[in-house]
């Protein structure tokens, strides 16, 4: 037996198998609907249900708020098809996203940028062409047969070679091999791009960007996007991290708020009071700000109990659901 979704950006009805969700019966079809997590903690797969019953699995209090669930918005990663059923898509910016692509390349620098965290900058090999992705997106990096993981890359889109920050988890075979072993020359696979905490561009407001440690990556590549077209609007960003010695790039935040005096930088430490730092977990300091974040954009990135903190602080301070994007990096130990 199989049902069929009616989708509002196909022209023909995509086919599901019983028990499929929404979201995987659409990336099989090869539509690029916005995804990150999958397992209902992001809510960057909402969509509209017009017809039809779903069997919603289980997912976090943050992905879906109340309105939302009245105006009978959905998470196409928990809403299972056991029937024919009609979506349309809320977030219509993230639909025409450009097409995955895996490309060969090499590395060209090694930087250790604090204690764990090393910035990896590639070359990809001139037959693949530049990586095309929208600020905020990652990339799966595999730098030897079985050793992959999903980086946010650094860089801006206009900037030909893709640049990562791999933080060297314990346990963890992709940062260890980054750590101890990866060198300038070796050969790496990079597929992508992946993840729907991009930065909009039609938004024209104030802009909210939170980083917990190494999640500085995707931010900064927002952030740099974001400037020169920014047209005099607030940007605020809050950078987190446990203690001093884990705050890095602060030389290059610090000329990006002198060169756009709209932007408010806030480096924040957990674990011990700083000179000139702010002190807490990134949702105490954001919650004692009491900013009214109506209007605002916010792009969240870093661990998922930071985003997961941060979320529900944003949210309660007036701060939309739909104007939350999050990758928490919930795929990388
Ligand atoms: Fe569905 Fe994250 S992809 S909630």
């Amino acid at each position: 037996m199989e049902y069929h979704i009616d989708f509002s950006e196909t022209r023909e009805p995509v086919t599901a198998q019983p028990g499929d969700t929404v979201l995987e019966a659409l990336l099989r079809a090869g539509v690029p609907f916005p995804h990150s997590c999958q397992v209902g903690n992001c809510g960057t797969c909402k969509c509209e249900l017009i017809e039809g019953e779903i069997f919603e699995l289980p997912y976090s209090e943050h992905a879906l708020s109340e309105d939302e669930k009245a105006k009978k918005h959905v998470l196409a990663c928990r809403a299972q098809v056991w029937g024919d059923v009609k979506v349309r898509a809320i977030d219509i910016e993230g639909i025409s996203l450009g097409p995955i692509r895996s490309l060969r390349g090499r590395v060209i620098s090694l930087t250790q940028l604090t204690h764990d965290i090393r910035e990896v900058r590639l070359s990809l090999e001139a037959e693949g062409g530049a990586l095309a992705f929208a600020a905020g997106q990652y990339a799966q990096v595999e730098f030897a047969p079985g050793i992959s993981r999903h980086y946010s890359m650094a860089n801006t889109p206009d900037e030909i070679d893709p640049v990562f920050h791999v933080r060297h988890v314990p346990g963890g075979r992709a940062s260890a091999f980054v750590a101890e072993k990866l060198k300038v020359g070796h050969g790496v696979r990079v597929t992508g791009p992946y993840g729907s905490s991009y930065l909009r561009q039609h938004h024209a407001g104030p802009v909210l960007l939170v980083a917990g440690g190494s999640g500085l990556a995707p931010i900064e590549s927002i952030l740099r996007t974001l400037i020169p077209r920014a047209n005099g609007a607030a940007i605020l960003l809050y950078f987190g991290v446990r203690s001093e010695k884990d705050v890095y790039h602060e030389t290059i935040l610090r000329a990006l708020a002198a060169s756009y005096d709209k932007l408010r930088l806030n480096i924040a430490l957990s674990e011990q009071p700083g000179r000139g730092r702010r002190n807490g977990l990134l949702h105490e300091v954001i919650a004692a700000d009491r900013i009214d974040f109506c209007g605002y954009m916010a792009y969240l990135a870093g661990p998922p109990a930071m985003v997961d903190a941060v979320s529900g602080i944003v949210v309660q301070m007036g701060l939309e659901h739909r104007n939350l994007h999050a990758d928490a990096f919930y795929n990388q130990p």
